[in-house]
């Protein structure tokens, strides 16, 4: 009766444990909710500032698809400046979220058959729209040996003359690592040869305390497979906005995407565009580096109190705001629903991630509640 294509996707598997918290908050528990995975602040003055005053000056209409050609302008100009990536205005477009940016490359991009090699644990939306699109989920396994990243070696053997793309994540949700300099180039030099995309999801690269971020399509010769994508979301606490881009050098393929995006959104809010604007201007920069020394701090306080509790062992993460925990037994569902009936604190089981015997837990909260929720770990597992 429905169509087989939609049929063939999931809803989050976060969901129920996120509708469990919320039920038990309704009937006036004490819940503390580790699930988000956006941050707590709000969103920098000079950016709401620029809303208003587009907002004032009646910037209320359609705009280009892609977005307007100042704020393309200066999407190109950050990357060119902060990350190396030789992008020019017109081979990037804006989508809402960092989202519809994967929907319309994996759309763009898949056909039925074709294999997409995601390395899990994996971000929850990238299966679903390989499989929305008929393709082929090729999961590769990682561990804490390599702090949970693929090897050149395992990205060799996943080869397949079926192979489309290969989904990097970096700093990573959610285990919040980085791949370095030297780990992306040996993932490219797997790759020489082959007609493989690499699909660079780098939306929390302004999220980094350790080590640095390296974006793949920096890397020598390795800009023309590469399709980046990043937003405002994470860095500037603005989730809510809905502002994603991504930037290919395949001008044809742009197009495809712009057409999809034009027979079903559009161009993203006009508004938002014009505070983007400003913000990709550096008008929130310092609040930008506030918020990662803020999540930093949370970061350490919860890495050291973790790993205090017996039973839970977790890495430091570099990058992002979540903490990957390694739990005793193979049901995170399990451990995490009996966490929240008993002491109230929301974690997101492993399994969401496509990975058993972990959990997720986002530190984009405050001192305070790290703190309590360590508490409530520690009685739980005791
Ligand atoms: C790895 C990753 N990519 C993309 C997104 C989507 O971001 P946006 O809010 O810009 O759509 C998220 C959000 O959680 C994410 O964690």
């Amino acid at each position: 009766m429905y169509a087989d294509r939609i049929t063939r996707i999931a809803p989050s598997q976060t969901i129920a444990i996120t509708t469990l918290a919320q039920e038990l908050k309704a009937q006036g528990r004490d819940i503390l909710s580790f699930s988000a995975g956006e941050p707590d602040f709000d969103t920098p003055p000079c950016v709401k500032e620029a809303a208003k005053a587009a907002i004032d000056a009646g910037f209320s209409k359609y705009t280009a698809v892609k977005g307007i050609p100042e704020l393309l302008q200066a999407i190109a100009q950050k990357f060119q400046k902060e990350s190396g990536l030789h992008y020019t205005a017109d081979e990037v477009m804006v989508s809402n979220g960092a989202k519809q940016c994967l929907f319309n490359a994996f759309q763009a991009l898949i056909n039925p058959g074709d294999e997409a090699i995601i390395p899990a644990p994996y971000w929850v939306s990238y299966p679903e729209l390989v499989t929305y699109s008929g393709g082929k989920n090729v999961f590769l396994p990682t561990d804490a040996a390599t702090e949970f990243k693929i090897t050149p070696e395992q990205l060799q053997q996943a080869l397949t003359p079926k192979t489309k793309m290969l989904v990097l994540t970096t700093p990573s949700n959610p285990t919040g690592m980085i791949y370095t300099k030297a780990e992306l180039q040996a993932l490219a030099e797997v790759l020489k040869n082959t007609k493989v995309w690499v699909l660079s999801d780098e939306i929390y690269e302004k999220l980094v305390y350790e080590g640095s971020m390296c974006s793949f399509g920096a890397l020598e010769g390795q800009l023309e497979r590469t399709i980046t994508i990043n937003g405002l979301s994470k860095a500037l606490s603005m989730t809510g906005w809905r502002v994603g881009y991504l930037a290919t050098k395949d001008k044809a393929l742009l197009k495809h995407m712009l057409a999809l995006q034009s027979h079903s959104t559009s161009n993203i809010n006009s508004i938002a565009q014009k505070a983007s604007l400003a913000a990709l201007q550096g008008c929130a920069d310092q609040d930008i580096e506030n918020m990662r020394l803020a999540f930093k701090e949370r970061r350490d306080m919860a890495y050291a109190g973790l790993n205090e509790i017996k039973g839970l062992s977790t890495l430091k993460p570099q990058g992002a705001f979540y903490l990957w925990i390694k739990i005793p037994g193979q049901n995170s569902m399990e451990f995490c629903q009996k966490l929240l009936a008993e002491q109230g604190v929301a974690l997101v089981p492993g399994i969401a991630f496509g990975v058993e015997g972990f959990v997720r837990m986002s530190y984009a909260c405050s001192l305070e509640q790290i703190k309590a929720g360590l508490e409530r770990l520690k009685k739980f597992m005791a």
